[in-house]
């Protein structure tokens, strides 16, 4: 019996028009007497300009773009779709899922659709859960998408968090293949550190409940997050049977670019092998990996038949890898 596994036929990603640059956000923040600079935002996480979606704007709109791209690239239309996961943490409201309101909009009903909570490590999570259900035949073509506006969540007054976040959408097709594909992935989450990276809001009798503003504490994630990475790197090309020596591209969660270089270096990986965008995108969370992968294909850099490892980190906390041959 032939095995089934899954595979990415096509990227897509979208970023809304307004782009800040540091200079720009600086400025605007200043209005607001928030003190930071350029040079504190490139020397400490690599950033130099972002984008915000303007009012109005949701994250199914940005999702929409990066997700038509995709079916284009796969040269599919939408009605061949039979599954939709949306990575996300900021969708359009509590429910329905931002998968679902996705589905409408590019015309399509029936297919399950349901969004995925695994904060800036959503789409491993997502990819993980897509590949799992192809493989086991219950989808054969799905649209796996990190949508986000996180610019909603930002406590402005606050320059710890708010000059590290930006807005965007990065989009697959995952299709049913003979060939791998998706090789490996290892997910985890360990809920004690719950705290270290947060919205804590809710709605309660019709308003908002609590804070619902982002609260990181940047230095316990980012120790946190060197383990993990290098971490779930290598049990993923255990488990795929690879060594780092097999990969051809590391494309991680764009949080912060001493994050990618220390994984990188403990991985031995030159930086040559690493996609960065955290320069142009700023963090976008859960679109952060598809972004970059998408970023990688359309420059040329990432070809078909490369070796791609993704991974990625965030609130819960969460990580994971996914290991593929694209
Ligand atoms: O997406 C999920 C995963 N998230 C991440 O991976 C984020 C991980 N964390 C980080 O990337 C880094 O910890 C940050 C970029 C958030 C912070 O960098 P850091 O090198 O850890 O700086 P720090 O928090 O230790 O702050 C150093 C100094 C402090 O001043 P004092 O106490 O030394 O006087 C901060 O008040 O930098 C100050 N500072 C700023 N100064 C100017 C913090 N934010 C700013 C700012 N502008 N925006």
């Amino acid at each position: 019996m032939t095995r089934t596994y899954s595979r990415i036929t096509g990227t897509g990603s979208y970023l809304p028009p307004r782009r800040l640059t540091n200079a720009d956000l600086v400025a605007e923040l200043a209005t607001q007497g928030v003190e930071t600079s350029d040079d504190w935002i490139v020397e400490r996480t690599g950033i130099r300009a972002r984008h915000f979606a303007d009012a109005g704007v949701s994250t199914s709109d940005l999702a929409l773009h990066a997700a038509r791209q995709a079916l284009e690239a796969a040269g599919l239309e939408a009605k061949d779709i039979d599954l939709i996961v949306v990575a996300t943490s900021t969708p359009d409201m509590v429910f329905p899922s931002a998968a679902c309101i996705l589905q409408n909009k590019l015309g399509i009903a029936g297919c399950p659709a349901f969004d995925v909570q695994a904060v800036c490590s959503g789409f491993v999570y997502a990819l993980t859960v897509a590949d799992a259900m192809i493989r086991t035949g219950t989808a054969h073509k799905a649209l796996v998408v990190g949508a986000e506006v996180f610019s909603r969540i930002l406590d402005f007054s606050d320059r710890t968090t708010c000059v590290l976040f930006g807005d965007g959408a990065g989009a697959v097709v995952l299709e049913a293949s003979e060939t791998p594909g998706i090789l490996a992935s290892d997910l985890h989450a360990d809920g004690k550190h719950v705290g270290i990276l947060c919205v804590p809001g809710q709605v309660s009798g019709g308003v908002v409940a609590g804070h619902a503003m982002l609260k990181m504490d940047g230095p316990a994630v980012f120790k946190l997050a060197v383990g993990v990475l290098e971490e779930a790197a290598r049990a993923t090309l255990a488990k795929a049977g690879k060594t780092e020596a097999d990969i051809d591209w590391l494309i991680p969660h764009q949080a912060n670019i001493r994050i990618m270089q220390s994984t990188a270096k403990r991985l031995k990986l030159s930086m040559d092998k690493v996609i960065v965008t955290v320069d142009q995108h700023g963090n976008t969370s859960a679109a952060s990996i598809p972004l970059a992968l998408d970023a990688g294909v359309r420059s040329g850099k990432v070809k078909k038949g490369d070796t791609l490892m993704l991974e990625g980190v965030g609130g819960g906390f969460t990580w994971g890898a996914v290991l593929l041959n694209l």
